[in-house]
């Protein structure tokens, strides 16, 4: 069986006081993990991580990347730069994302093949709003934004993580259900078999407010690989305790 992946999001947070004092009260708890854990960081913290992550076990991540490969586009990250400090996982198509910065169903699909071709694991983040789920459009919606990524990819979909976010669930407190998470992600699942032979070993995370009184229920959820954590993961004894559910 795969390894469960716990990702920490740290979304716009951090200082370069915080980010020591997190990661060491992270390295001071964690002992041997059973799963495996990665910290999505703001880019400008990368080089500051990825010393303190080496040899850690731990695994180094960004939470964005530019669909260009290299020239005129001021302010942007290339897939190549992340790899420069030892990016391993990069989140593409958060709903913040797409919500705030206008990121298309094709543009994510385009970030996550430039992560793959430099390397980086690209965790693509799919999600219904409030109003779709209303409308019971949620299994459409989360359809649609992986088939974007799976028809751009191709045989290399077998090489993503996919993280399910339901929207209304992010930084709400309101938790999917156990039942609602599990059968999105089986709807997921039956999409990534239908695409690539090796669907079982792709991780599906969820994310959106998960925390340390409700991660190992959703853990043990047969097509739930992990989770894809974000205002659980700024605390240490919070995080950890996830960590820890992951078995
Ligand atoms: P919260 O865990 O704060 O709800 O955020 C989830 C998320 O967006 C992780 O990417």
């Amino acid at each position: 069986m795969k390894k469960k992946l716990i990702a920490g999001n740290w979304k716009m947070n951090g200082s370069l006081a915080a980010n020591e004092a997190l990661i060491r009260g992270l390295l001071a708890g964690l002992g041997t993990p059973a799963g495996q854990v990665a910290l999505c960081v703001p880019a400008v913290y990368l080089a500051q991580c990825q010393a303190l992550l080496a040899g850690t076990g731990l695994d180094l991540g960004a939470q964005n990347v530019s669909e260009h490969e290299a020239g005129a586009y001021t302010g942007e990250i290339s897939a190549a730069m992340l790899r420069d400090f030892g990016v391993r996982y990069c989140l593409v198509g958060h709903s913040e994302r797409r919500q705030y910065h206008g990121e298309s169903d094709g543009v994510v699909a385009l970030k996550a093949l430039r992560a793959l071709a430099s390397g980086i694991t690209p965790i693509v983040c799919v999600g219904e709003t409030l109003a779709e789920r209303e409308a019971g459009k949620t299994e459409e919606v989360v359809r649609r934004q992986l088939a974007a990524v799976i028809h751009a990819n191709g045989h290399c979909i077998s090489e993503i993580v996919l993280a399910y976010e339901p929207v209304w669930a992010i930084g709400t407190g309101k938790t999917a259900s156990t039942e609602q998470a599990q059968q999105v992600h089986a709807v997921l699942r039956a999409q990534l078999k239908a695409a690539t032979a090796q669907a079982d070993r792709i991780h599906i995370l969820y994310g959106g407010s998960m925390n340390a009184a409700n991660a190992a229920q959703l853990l043990a959820q047969p097509d739930i690989d992990g989770g894809l954590v974000g205002g659980a993961s700024l605390k240490a004894p919070d995080f950890l305790s996830i960590i820890a559910s992951a078995v």
